[in-house]
Order: C-alpha cells, then sequence, then structure tokens
C-alpha cells in the first residue's frame, strides 16, 4: 500500500473572509513543493468563494466545515452541498466532534450528510472519536466502530470517503494522542472497514488523525503505518506551523 499524505486545515470559526484571504495569498507565495502530499483548507462558509479564486492556480484543494443533507428547503441557518460544490469545494468534513457535541448531531444526521455529500459527487471527512469519559471506561473501540457504522450505513462505496479520527479530549487542549494510542484506533478503524467493506478497500481508505496536531508531534504521528494524514485546527490557523507540518509530512513520504 502506498502511503497518502494528507494535511486538512480546519479553521473552525476563526478568520473573516478578508483574513483568509490574506491568508491564502501569503500561503500561495510561499510556493512550496508539497509534491505528493494533498493539502486542504477548510475556512468558515463565507470565506470560500475568496479563497476559491485563489487556489483555482494553485496545488491546494478547498473544504467546508459542515453541511445539511439536503440540496435546498426550508432550513433558516444552513447551507446546502449544491451550494458549496458552487464554491469550489472537494471536501466537506461532516460529524465534526464539535458538531456532534455543541451541536447535537447524531449518527443518523451523519450518515444522511456522507450520503449527500457523496451523491453531490464531493468528498466527505467523515469524523469520529472518543469522549474522554468513553476512553476512562473503556469504551472507545465500541465508539468508534458504532460511529463508523452508523455513520456509514448504506454507503456501498466509500471510495471518496476519508475518515478522521478525532479524540475529542486531545482536541484544542494541547493534549495529543500519544503513539500507542493513536496506532491503537488507526488500526482499530481500518479493521472496521475491513469487516465493513473489504480488507482492500480499508487499504486504500485514507484514515486522519486530529487532536493538537503540531510541528513538533506531526512527524512521530505520521511514521505510523495507519496514520495517512491530519485535520488540523489551531496549528492550521498560523503559516509557519501549517507550512511545518506539511514539510515533515512530505519528509517522510519521501523516505
Ligand atoms: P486542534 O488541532 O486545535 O486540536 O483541533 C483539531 C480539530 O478539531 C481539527 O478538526
Amino acid at each position: 500500500m502506498n502511503k497518502k499524505g494528507i494535511v486538512a486545515g480546519n479553521w473552525k470559526m476563526y478568520k473573516t473572509p478578508g483574513e483568509g484571504r490574506k491568508f491564502i495569498e501569503e500561503f500561495n507565495n510561499l510556493m512550496l513543493k508539497i509534491d505528493d502530499v494533498e493539502v486542504i483548507f477548510c475556512p468558515p462558509f463565507p470565506a470560500l468563494f475568496n479563497i476559491d479564486v485563489i487556489l483555482r492556480n494553485s496545488p491546494y484543494k478547498l473544504g467546508a466545515q459542515n453541511c445539511h443533507w439536503e440540496s435546498e428547503g426550508a432550513y433558516t441557518g444552513e447551507i446546502s452541498g449544491p451550494m458549496l460544490a458552487e464554491t469550489g469545494v472537494d471536501y466537506i468534513i461532516v460529524g465534526h466532534s464539535e458538531r456532534r457535541h455543541i451541536f447535537g448531531e447524531t449518527d443518523e444526521w451523519i450518515n444522511q450528510k456522507v450520503s449527500a455529500v457523496l451523491d453531490g459527487e464531493l468528498k466527505p471527512i467523515l469524523c469520529i472519536g472518543e469522549t474522554l469519559e468513553q476512553r476512562k471506561r473503556n469504551e472507545t473501540k465500541k465508539v468508534l466502530e458504532t460511529q463508523l457504522q452508523k455513520g456509514l450505513n448504506n454507503i456501498d462505496n466509500i471510495s471518496n470517503v476519508m475518515i478522521a479520527y478525532e479524540p475529542v479530549w486531545a482536541i484544542g487542549t494541547g493534549e495529543t494522542a500519544n503513539t500507542v494510542q493513536v496506532k491503537e484506533a488507526h488500526n482499530w478503524v481500518r479493521e472496521i472497514l475491513a469487516d465493513l467493506y473489504t480488507r482492500d478497500v480499508a487499504d486504500q481508505t485514507a484514515i486522519l488523525y486530529g487532536g493538537s496536531v503540531k510541528p513538533n508531534n506531526a512527524a512521530e504521528l505520521f511514521e505510523i503505518k495507519d496514520v495517512n494524514g491530519f485535520l488540523i485546527g489551531g496549528a492550521s490557523l498560523n503559516i509557519d506551523s501549517f507550512k511545518e507540518i506539511i514539510l515533515e509530512v512530505k519528509g517522510i513520504l519521501e523516505g
């Protein structure tokens, strides 16, 4: 299996359209040679149009952070996949833990979103992960299994799906999961995918890690066999730290 290297920045609710544009312009001007690393920016909705224009001539990809499962309707405050597609996004993050835990998204909604994103010929990044309480109660494996089973319910083809393992307790806390924990969880996710689909499909599926990834821990995490890249919050908001992480991943891919 050729190891994939994906670095996605989830800006969450940070950066206005103007700030986002400035950031991307500056980043683009670095003319980084990213080679086989796939770099994805996921800004807040209003910044998408602004940024798409700059990214069209770059090797970078664009993603959104959420969407509704219907393509249109009376859903005040929501935004649909087809609307996002017109902004030039290739990816949509689905089921982020902040959506699950702050906004009460259920596995059933998340499943509908995965399905809608795929129907719209975009690529979902399906986030899963246990809380600290669940980990302490030794429920991590069960939680990941349930979130994957339900999130991918009735999805026959996952060739356009990425999975992001983001332990809730490691998000924005500065407390990264250690390499043993990440290795175990990613291996488990791959086993579940092999069980739900086939070994080959499982091996082809990119599994990202997210949770306090920084330049100083990116290399040891990316060395883990089943880690195909990162979904990065805080460190993606800073040009230097985001660049450093990309270069760490690139360095390891190049061996
Ligand atoms: P941090 O990198 O800030 O911990 O956030 C991770 C995350 O939630 C990415 O989706």
